[in-house]
């Protein structure tokens, strides 16, 4: 970051004198108004809950102009890398700066086939979960228990150590999935095959069985390595930013990505591809297209809590790119199977376009995001609908992990500790 001329001024009404405070410019995006000596020279804190207008880190590896609805992952526009790479050509370039050539990318490629298997002793603690359990309850137990596993992985001062488990966990996130997706169906586990793709192989171990052959279906390959590119990575959102503070107290790299899935699960991030596919079944159950206008009636009512999920972003305030990729790979995916008139796709249109119309929405600038469309993909390829945040969280474990790498890595990078303003009771005294 580039330290700019121009300078910030805080003045105070209550005489106190006004204090400098320097600016920090980016490659792009808005500059930083640097106010870490803020406390020691005036004795106050900044509020900003939610992270409004707060810089939390610097970082080189995704941007998002919110605004026009631009997502670049270290430079390049996302619709480009949908078109042209494949997923672990989108892990290669997150986590080392730039696409691999023809060389880099069978290497890695290699590299991540060979982890794809978990320990063995892996299947007993699975065991211990309820069939019944929540997939993403199953995934931060796995996940978490990685650091059982690889201790060799685990000095986070080890640039070679946090290369391996990086690897590591792109690789395995594909087994833990699928291993929670059989154990609630009471199916054996699939191994990993090594002479598929990375997104063939997880459906393989999805989908196959012992008892027969299994056939990957390309158009089903591509759209889920298409979801896989999409979510890779975020920049500073939710999950990501539990990584990083949970990796800043220097916990082992397993420990700070089961953080990440735990934030993932919540339905107003990750959880809402769920959400909004419940909603999609929910109004075909009371009635279909019929019904859409009321329902987006009591969206639009404050009172009733109802949101339409799928639509809205805290940073997007335009069409998200990614949401208009997914729709075409919907229409893609459904059209392949035969699947072109499902009634929830015919709902999802239904809904955009009288939201795209309607002054709520328009003022509001909300746009559908990534979760519209991903749900009817998922489900058109079997995925239930229980899983889908664990296939996000498979997809974005790759930003997780160079976020956290790039962090550790960064002579700045302190344990995270937000500061407070305190609301509570002054001293008292116990009088028993
Ligand atoms: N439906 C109806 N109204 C909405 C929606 C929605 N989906 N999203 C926002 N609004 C309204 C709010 O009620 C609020 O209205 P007001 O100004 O009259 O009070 C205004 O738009 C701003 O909303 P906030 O909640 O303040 O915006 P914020 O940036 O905090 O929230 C969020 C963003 C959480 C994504 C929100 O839009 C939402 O709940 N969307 C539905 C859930 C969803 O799809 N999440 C996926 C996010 S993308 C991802 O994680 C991959």
């Amino acid at each position: 970051m580039k330290l700019s001329d121009n300078k910030a001024t805080l003045s105070f009404t209550d005489g106190s004198p006004a204090i400098e405070l320097p600016i920090y410019q980016g490659t792009i995006g808005p500059d930083v108004i640097d106010i870490r000596k803020l406390y020691g020279q005036t004795g106050m804190f900044t509020y900003d809950p939610g992270f409004l207008s707060t810089a939390a880190t610097a970082s080189g590896i995704t941007y998002i102009d919110g605004d026009k609805g631009e997502l670049l992952y270290r430079g390049y526009p996302i619709e480009q890398l949908a078109v042209n790479c494949d997923y672990l050509d989108t892990c290669y370039l997150i986590l080392n700066g730039d696409l691999p050539n023809v060389e880099q990318k069978k290497e890695f490629d290699t590299q991540v086939t060979r982890h794809t298997m978990v320990n063995e002793q892996m299947n007993f603690f699975l065991r211990g979960f309820r069939r019944d359990a929540h997939p993403m309850a199953v995934l931060t137990g796995l996940v978490g228990a990685l650091s059982a596993f690889y201790h060799d992985s685990t000095d986070i001062t080890n640039p070679q150590h946090r290369y391996i488990s990086a690897i590591r966990l792109i690789a395995k996130m594909p087994t833990l999935v699928s291993m929670a997706y059989k154990y609630s169906r009471g199916e054996p586990t699939i191994f990993p095959k090594n002479d598929l793709s990375y997104t063939g192989n997880f459906l393989r171990m999805m989908f196959a069985n012992p008892c027969e052959d299994y056939q990957v279906n390309e158009v089903v390959e591509r759209a889920l390595d298409r979801i896989f590119i999409l979510h890779a990575d975020h920049e500073q959102n939710a999950s990501t930013s539990t990584v990083r503070l949970c990796g800043s107290s220097g916990t082992n790299p397993f420990a700070a990505i089961a953080s990440g899935v735990a934030c993932l699960w919540g339905p107003a991030h990750g959880g809402a591809n769920e959400a909004c596919l419940h909603m999609l079944e929910q109004i075909q159950a009371n009635g279909g297209l019929a019904t859409v206008g009321k329902f987006m009636e009591q969206v639009k009512d404050k009172n009733s809590g109802v949101r339409l999920m799928g639509f809205g972003h805290r940073v997007y305030k335009n069409y998200d790119p990614r949401a208009k990729l997914m729709q075409e790979t919907c229409k893609e995916v459904l059209s392949a199977l035969g699947l072109e008139n499902d009634p929830l796709l015919k709902l999802a249109m239904a809904l955009e376009k009288i939201a795209l119309e309607d002054d709520y929405f328009v003022q509001r600038k909300l746009y559908p995001n990534v979760d519209f469309y991903s749900g009817i993909v998922q489900r058109a390829i079997g995925i239930p609908t229980s899983l889908f945040t664990g296939i996000f969280a498979l997809a974005r474990t790759t930003g997780w992990i160079a976020q956290w790498a790039e962090m550790i890595a960064d002579p700045e990078y302190k344990i995270g500790r937000p500061r407070q303003l305190y609301t509570g009771e002054t001293v008292r005294q116990v009088k028993r």
